[in-house]
């Protein structure tokens, strides 16, 4: 680092350093409740997922260019790499500030939100601390060992936290299954992955994965309802995104009572008036048709079962 400017680097520091610490009150003091707030925050907060790759493509420059400056011999690199990481810390601190906006504001609640959140904050503080070791030991001027030894393994755990908070936030937007969904299954079997691919009807070949819950019912509700009873949003504590979720309820109790369509919440919820507050979806975006509606009903009334198959009457027997 030039030497005239160790002002403006602690400075930068501190500042930065600071804001963590204000992001990290800010996070314990109003977490994501599941409730929406102010409309314009929401707006800066969705250019969250946006902003993320901006600190993501700059640290993982970062290793990159101190490989190459050190096995190359290019000073140019190294000076490089101080630069990107410096930038690399400014944006981590900025996006993970971004990303509390809209998780508080944006409705979002659960532990996966909330872990990923802290885990953002905490990638912001590494990568100024990392910043800060790799001013302190200038490998040049004998610091090798601390640049070796501590400023090494703090950019390597860096990088490592940022592909774990990148991955969350994958799980946040795309859900938690996005990636192993169609994982080879002797892989999956290696790295101990339990989630079940989802339900495809397409895919569904054997008769077992031919029932009625998963080929007619799970698409309306991953259309119409998982985005706000899913991974990210648990809007009044019910999950929809699996059938555990669902028979479990939310935070009323049961919302569905097998063969007893009339007496079920959920079906009460679907059939209101569109000005209802209790209708559902709520939000007017993609609205259950009568024929869905009708479809719910039909398989409450049939015992709500995720074993049901799902039976296409022979030609012959309509005659
Ligand atoms: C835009 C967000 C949103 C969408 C989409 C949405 N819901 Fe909801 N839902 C909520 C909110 C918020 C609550 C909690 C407030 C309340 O009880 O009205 C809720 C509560 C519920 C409850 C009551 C849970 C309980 O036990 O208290 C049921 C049942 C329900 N929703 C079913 C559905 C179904 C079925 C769909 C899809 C057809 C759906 N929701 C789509 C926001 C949504």
């Amino acid at each position: 680092m030039s030497p005239g400017k160790p002002f403006f680097r602690q400075s930068a520091v501190w500042l930065g350093l600071s804001l963590v610490a204000v992001l990290a009150a800010l996070a314990w003091r109003w977490p994501p409740d599941g409730r929406e707030h102010a409309a314009l925050a929401q707006f800066f907060g969705r250019f969250h997922p946006i902003l993320v790759h901006l600190p993501i493509g700059l640290l993982f420059l970062v290793p990159v260019l101190e490989l190459a400056g050190a096995f190359g011999r290019r000073d140019d690199l190294r000076g490089a790499a101080g630069f990107v990481l410096n930038l690399a810390a400014a944006a981590a601190v900025v996006a993970a500030l971004d990303g509390w906006l809209l998780a508080r504001s944006g409705g979002y609640s659960g532990p996966l939100v909330v872990h990923h959140m802290w885990c953002g904050a905490g990638l912001a503080a590494l990568c100024l601390v990392a910043a800060v070791a790799r001013g302190a030991f200038a490998a040049d001027r004998g610091g090798w060992p601390g640049f070796v030894f501590i400023y090494g393994p703090l950019l390597v755990g860096a990088v490592g936290l940022m592909a774990w908070t990148g991955h969350q936030g994958g799980q946040l937007s795309h859900g938690e299954t996005f990636l192993t969904e169609y994982m080879p299954g002797g892989l999956r079997a290696w790295l101990h992955v339990t989630a079940p691919p989802r339900p495809k009807p397409a895919a569904a070949g054997p008769a077992a994965a031919q029932t009625v819950y998963g080929v007619r019912i799970t698409p309306i509700f991953n259309r119409s309802c998982v985005s706000c009873h899913g991974p990210a949003k648990v809007k009044g504590d019910l999950r929809l995104d699996s059938y555990a979720g669902l028979m479990r309820g939310g935070k009323d109790g049961e919302d569905v009572e097998p063969w007893q369509p009339a007496q079920s919440e959920i079906v009460r919820r679907i059939n209101l008036p569109s000005d209802d507050d209790e209708r559902m979806p709520n939000n007017g975006k993609n609205p259950l048709t009568a024929d869905e509606i009708h479809l719910i009903e039909q398989w409450i009334a049939a015992g709500a079962s995720d074993r049901q198959p799902l039976v296409v009457a022979p030609l012959s027997a309509a005659q």
